[in-house]
């Protein structure tokens, strides 16, 4: 069976009858992830991901496979298209677990990944529009005729109404997780992201961080986040959640114990950093984690709620509810 983020569902819909076959795990989740990462229109991966704040897109991903506990994985790697089978290829032809920047694009070129260029005209308008928004006091100056100068696509569902505000970003942190488990009982899972939007160029998120973006054990099951990649950092989210199957919890209780203890980082962090916690005192940014056990039970999780992806014999590719944090 496979799990993810929303955003796995078209690859999910395409890939899970090769799962089902008898597909290898690892490949069945790089695959969905390589779906999401070749479509321009999702601005949170891959070809048309939204850039640094230097305008140049930084993709990381990272994949583990359980039954060799072996991992791989490449951070701010640029003109790449499919960071997801770079970091497969680490985890295969390396002994590293980890290539970052100018060497994972050049190991990536060496295995004959071809040079692309992916910032797209939306993801170049989004960034140059956020760059005009970023201050009153600067010297860019935001479009005063009620237009904006990009359509954002789907990053405007997840950015605040600007219309109102000088400063209304709140940067989007989309990422594709997928966990996945073969009929055979081998589990492994892939995340990739091109991480937060109009970052500080070699920022690096939780995504290719093994134990935070994504863990699995073989003994255990497997889980990945998205959203908040620092607070994920923090938490080593992924990771805990794996810690806590293997204690016994069923996914919808290690899911929320993990984000319990975010909620707590953060009400702790938000002395130094009150941003980070509303007046109610929850956390003012959104985390999701991805949970599957080796019995094939599954959950989704987040701070704010939607949806996640979901495939199995019994329902095929399908979307279900994240649970709150609250029963
Ligand atoms: N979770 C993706 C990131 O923060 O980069």
């Amino acid at each position: 069976m496979l799990i993810g983020s929303a955003t796995a569902l078209d690859g999910m819909q395409r890939f899970y009858a090769e799962l089902a076959a008898g597909g290898d795990p690892l490949d069945v989740a790089v695959d969905v992830c390589k779906v999401q990462e070749a479509d321009p229109e999702d601005q949170s991966v891959g070809l048309g991901g939204l850039p640094n704040e230097d305008g140049v897109v930084q993709l990381d991903a990272a994949c583990m496979y359980g039954p060799t506990h072996k991992s791989g994985a490449v951070a701010c790697i640029e003109n790449i298209l499919h960071p997801s089978e770079v970091a497969k290829l680490v985890m295969k032809r390396t002994d590293h677990c980890l290539l970052v920047g100018k060497g994972a694009y050049e190991f990536a070129r060496a295995h004959g990944f071809p040079h692309v260029e992916l910032l797209t005209e939306a993801s170049r308008k989004a960034w140059l529009e956020w760059k005009e928004n970023l201050s009153k006091e600067d010297d860019w100056l935001a479009a005063r005729d009620g237009h904006r100068t990009a359509n954002l696509g789907p990053v405007r569902s997840i950015v605040a109404d600007s219309d109102a505000s000088p400063t209304p970003w709140k940067r989007p942190t989309g990422t594709i997780h997928v966990s996945a488990l073969s009929s055979r009982g081998e589990i492994a899972c892939c995340t990739t992201t091109s991480g937060l939007a109009f970052k500080i160029p070699g920022r690096v998120g939780d995504s290719p961080i093994i134990g935070a973006g994504l863990y699995c054990d073989q003994e255990c099951g497997s889980a990945g986040a998205t959203g908040r990649g620092e607070a994920s950092i923090l938490a080593n989210g992924s990771f805990a959640i794996v810690e806590l199957l293997r204690q016994g919890a069923t996914p919808l209780d290690a899911g929320r114990e993990a984000l319990r203890r975010v909620v707590r980082q953060a009400q702790r962090l938000s002395k130094w950093q009150p941003e980070l916690v509303r007046a109610d005192g929850r956390p003012s940014f959104n985390l999701q984690f991805y949970v599957l056990d080796l019995a094939g039970r599954f959950a989704g999780v987040s701070l704010e709620g939607g949806k996640f992806a979901v495939a199995d014999p019994e329902r095929g590719a399908r979307h279900e509810e994240l649970a709150l944090l609250e029963a």
